[in-house]
């Protein structure tokens, strides 16, 4: 029976073939956008009145209306006078979860929990206007499997890289601490590995269950119930052991670090990215030009913390760790800013509503960037440190259709970026407020 019905498979396919080689292969669909205005991040110049030409998946062209022949019964979408971007990137996000109750989250929860809603937090994600995320840091390689639902088209999000388990140290930032010895969690898949190793094997596994980039905890943290907000918690043999196993597999680094000192050894251990940087110092800041470390800043969620953190059930000890950094961190971003640092846009979401992640445009211009600046760290400079400088951050031929529009300025008020009106990822309209086209729908 099964010989009959692998024959009968085969017959099937082989005929299938012959049908797919005589066909005409289906010419991808064309569509013209007209844009009256768009933002061009890598010259940091504006474009009037142009028509970005789509070819499936990719940006064709785009060239000046006046000089642009639509052909008769091409598909056109006037997005009127809005202001067109490339397609925002948070580079620093928590896509599988987000904070509910302190007590349920750590005990009512399981993996399982977390998988059943992470596609909705992605959904939110894009359509806020971030067609790309960079997840660093997940338990029980939830985001690898949200990341391949994404990518089949099974569920809405943005295009992902994605780290699995951060590594941590025992009693680290990425560990459960505060607890009694006694409480274990049965089957947990974390990133906790100790000494040169450990750490070189933990590197391995993610990468051969599907990390496209690794997240080390460089440093003691904020929603952590170690001691301290800023320690060092890997020696520096161990950080450069985990930098340098990444880029044996091709991968690169995220160290979140807060504190002053393991800020440095990160740098010097030739991460790509350095996470929070809250009490970076003159010397830090020098060591990252030098090196060309990127800095991702988490500047909006202080806010989210220090308001809604106590009503979530979060132990005061955390709480109070966040007065400790969040005007520093923000200080200290000003001075990177003005040094001329790398830097990346990186939330942080997952610590405060998914969706929300336009919100940081706002802080960054208030302490610092300019509109313009606060625009390329979230599109050109995000592209630049996850590699993918010729796939998103810019819209020019070549490059995935992925863009987004608003009705407003950005240039003259940033704080538009947090209500996206149009969102294009992969050529697929998700979110149409300006022309009323029609959304992919999932079935
Ligand atoms: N995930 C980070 C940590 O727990 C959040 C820090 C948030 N606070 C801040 N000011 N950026 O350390």
């Amino acid at each position: 029976m099964l010989r009959r019905f692998l024959t009968l498979f085969a017959a099937t396919c082989a005929t299938a073939a012959v049908a797919a080689e005589n066909a005409a292969p289906a010419a991808p669909t064309v569509l013209y956008l007209k844009a009256a205005r768009i933002i061009e991040p890598r010259s940091g110049t504006v474009l009037q009145d142009q028509v970005i030409t789509i070819e499936g998946h990719k940006i064709k062209t785009v060239t000046a209306l006046a000089a642009t022949t639509l052909p008769a019964g091409a598909r056109v979408i006037d997005l009127g006078h809005a202001t067109v971007l490339p397609g925002l990137i948070d580079c620093h996000t928590h896509v599988t979860g987000q904070p509910a109750n302190f007590y349920e989250d750590i005990f009512r929860k399981s993996p399982i929990d977390e998988a059943m809603t992470a596609h909705l937090y992605a959904r939110r994600t894009l359509l806020a206007g971030f067609t790309t995320i960079r997840n660093v840091g997940a338990g029980n390689y939830v985001d690898f499997a949200l990341r391949r639902a994404i990518e089949k088209g099974e569920v809405a999000g943005p295009r992902m890289q994605a780290s699995g388990p951060s590594l941590s140290a025992t009693g680290g930032h990425g560990d459960l601490n505060g607890m009694s010895p006694y409480v274990r969690f049965e089957g947990d898949i974390n990133g906790v590995a100790d000494g040169v190793d450990a750490v070189r094997k933990k590197v391995r596994e993610n990468v051969k269950y599907g990390a496209d980039v690794i997240k080390m905890l460089a440093t003691a943290g904020v929603l952590s119930e170690e001691e301290s907000v800023g320690a060092p918690q890997y020696q520096l043999d161990e950080m450069k052991a985990i930098v340098e196993e990444a880029a044996l597999w091709g991968r690169k680094v995220a160290a979140h670090a807060h504190g002053t000192e393991g800020i440095k050894m990160a740098i010097r251990a030739g991460v790509a990215s350095v996470e929070h940087a809250s009490f970076i110092d003159d010397e830090g800041i020098a060591l990252a030009k030098e090196h060309g470390t990127y800095l991702v800043p988490d500047i909006y969620n202080d806010d989210y913390i220090l308001a809604e953190y106590a009503r979530l059930g979060y132990p005061e000890k955390i709480i109070e760790k966040e007065r400790k950094v969040g005007r520093i961190q923000r200080e200290n971003f000003a001075k990177a800013v003005k040094a001329g640092c790398k830097i990346a846009y990186g939330t942080d979401s997952g610590v405060y509503p998914h969706g929300w992640n336009g919100k940081q445009f706002a802080h960054m211009v208030k302490w610092g960037m300019t509109p313009m600046q606060a625009i390329q760290s979230a599109t050109v400079t995000a592209a630049d440190l996850l590699g993918w400088q010729t796939k998103v951050g810019e819209l020019a031929p070549g490059f995935c259709a992925d863009l987004v529009a608003v009705k407003g300025d950005p240039l003259a008020d940033v704080g538009v970026l947090e209500h996206i009106d149009f969102v294009m990822k992969d050529g697929e309209i998700y979110k149409d407020a300006i022309a009323g086209q029609p959304v992919k729908q999932f079935e």
